[in-house]
């Protein structure tokens, strides 16, 4: 089938590149010049295991096109999908400009009956919005439907090739007939609903998810308190198919381009038709203080509150002071805001190394993939090349991204290396015992 695919950030550039490799012939559009001209060599703006292969593998075959113009990427095109950014605005909402403007573009190039399917996460209600727009701007016939993507990044190539459902949110039977032909090779259920509820179970999947996390995370601060371990509990807890293993790891919390951005933007959602979502907001509460809490747990123990207070006011202690780790070398490890990507939007170890600055630390930092991204926004650390590098003469390590290599690593290697033998393991990677044997201490989350 003939594809469109107008966006190439990360949903769009896996969508199509993916559809691509399926047989299908398709083209992405994008307004950004530079990136589609490094596309078309096969550079690829993001890290995403597998992707650069995908999409080279479509280039050759001349499956796979890029372009800047929408009329030439729309013209042919059976189905189009919307796959451009709904970042967040000021007030929680998804900001859905990029979406209407794209609208705008596609609009006058149409082929009749072409089926627009939104990928974007829009809020509730929004396609139903666009399908109007194009009544009143296209005398074709236009057919409207959601599709969400339920793509993690770092494994979004299995995820899009192997998904667990595909979600079509249509109107028209033929829309939904068009789009069962796009994924006739795909070997999982297809949940056929209306336009409304396919909008809503992306809303709702990721916000469950979210959910699924804070609760872990209280239990975790619950299970300091009673001498209880958070990984056993979660274990304990997830064998019960009706729980489930997946996404009961304890830590500092979620980031990420998503779960932030959509739990607030349901919160909204739900504001707007008058109905108060309590859990969703103690949701995003949870998370927020996740990461604090565990960051007073590295000030209350580098500068404990019974040290006595300077002449010059600094009263010391967990959240006590200012400047709180002046003289102090702190390594984080880990920007990306999980592992797996190089993304570092709403990412704790940038929060965590920007907030040590702002109180006084020098600061080391390491990540295997986010370095680039991390030294556009971080100032005044040092970028390190290894763990050993950033880990060297500090006083404490806080790890906050659940690489495998931060898991694997051989901590006895630098345990004399260090000036101070402190772990601060906001992922529960290590094991404590072992680190205790290393004379290091060793605080986690919930353990
Ligand atoms: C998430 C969803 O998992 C995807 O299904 C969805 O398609 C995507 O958002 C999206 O809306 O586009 P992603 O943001 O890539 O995917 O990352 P996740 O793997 O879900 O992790 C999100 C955050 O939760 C990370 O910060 C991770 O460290 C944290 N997390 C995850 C935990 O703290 N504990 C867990 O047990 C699992």
């Amino acid at each position: 089938m003939k594809i469109s695919i107008v966006g190439t950030g990360y949903v769009g550039l896996v969508t199509g590149a993916c559809l691509a490799s399926r047989g299908h012939q398709v083209s992405c559009v994008d307004i950004d010049q530079a990136k589609i001209d490094n596309l078309k060599r096969g550079e690829i703006p993001i890290f995403e295991p597998g992707l650069n292969e995908v999409v080279k593998e479509g280039i050759n075959r001349g499956a796979l096109t890029f372009t800047t113009s929408a009329k030439d990427s729309v013209a042919n095109a059976q189905v189009v999908f919307l796959a451009v950014g709904t970042p967040p605005a000021e007030d929680g909402s998804a900001d859905l400009k990029y979406v209407f403007q794209a609208v705008e573009d596609i609009s006058p190039h149409l082929p009749n009956e072409c089926v627009v399917v939104s990928k974007s996460t829009v809020p509730v209600g929004t396609n139903r919005k666009i399908s109007e727009k194009f009544k009143l701007e296209s005398e074709k016939t236009v057919f409207v439907a959601s599709n969400p993507e339920f793509l993690r990044e770092g494994k979004a190539i299995d995820d899009f090739m192997n998904p667990d459902r595909i979600v079509l949110g249509v109107d028209e039977p033929k829309a939904g007939l068009i789009l069962k032909e796009v994924y006739k090779d795909f070997d999982c259920p297809i949940v056929e609903t209306s336009i409304e509820s396919a909008e809503m179970i992306k809303y709702a999947s990721n916000a469950f998810l979210a959910t699924k996390i804070s609760f872990i995370n209280e239990i975790a601060n619950i299970c300091e308190g009673v001498d209880a371990n958070v990984k056993d509990v979660s274990k304990g807890m997830g064998l019960d198919p009706r729980i489930g293993e997946a996404f009961l790891s304890a830590g500092i919390g979620y980031g990420g381009s998503c779960f932030p951005k959509d739990v607030r933007a349901l919160d909204q959602i739900a504001g707007l038709n008058g109905y108060d979502f309590k859990l969703l907001k103690s949701v995003i509460q949870v998370n927020n203080d996740q990461r604090w809490r565990f960051y007073k747990k590295i000030e209350g123990t580098l500068n404990p509150p019974h040290f006595p207070a300077s002449p010059a006011g600094r009263q010391g202690g967990a959240g006590g002071g200012c400047r709180s780790f002046e003289g102090k070398k702190i390594a984080v490890l880990g920007l990306a805001f999980k592992a797996g990507t190089d993304d570092i939007r709403e990412s704790i170890g940038i929060d965590f190394a920007l907030k040590l600055i702002e109180d006084g630390s020098q600061v080391s930092v390491y990540d295997p993939q986010a370095m680039d991204n991390a030294r556009e926004v971080l100032d005044g650390v040092e970028f390190c090349n290894s763990i050993e590098e950033a880990v060297d003469g500090s006083d404490a390590i806080v790890i906050t991204t659940e690489w495998q290599e931060f898991r694997d690593f051989d901590f006895s290697k630098i345990a004399d290396r260090l000036k101070q033998k402190n772990i601060f393991d906001g992922r529960n990677l290590s094991d404590p015992d072992c680190m205790q044997s290393l004379g290091i201490k060793y605080f986690g989350v919930g353990l």
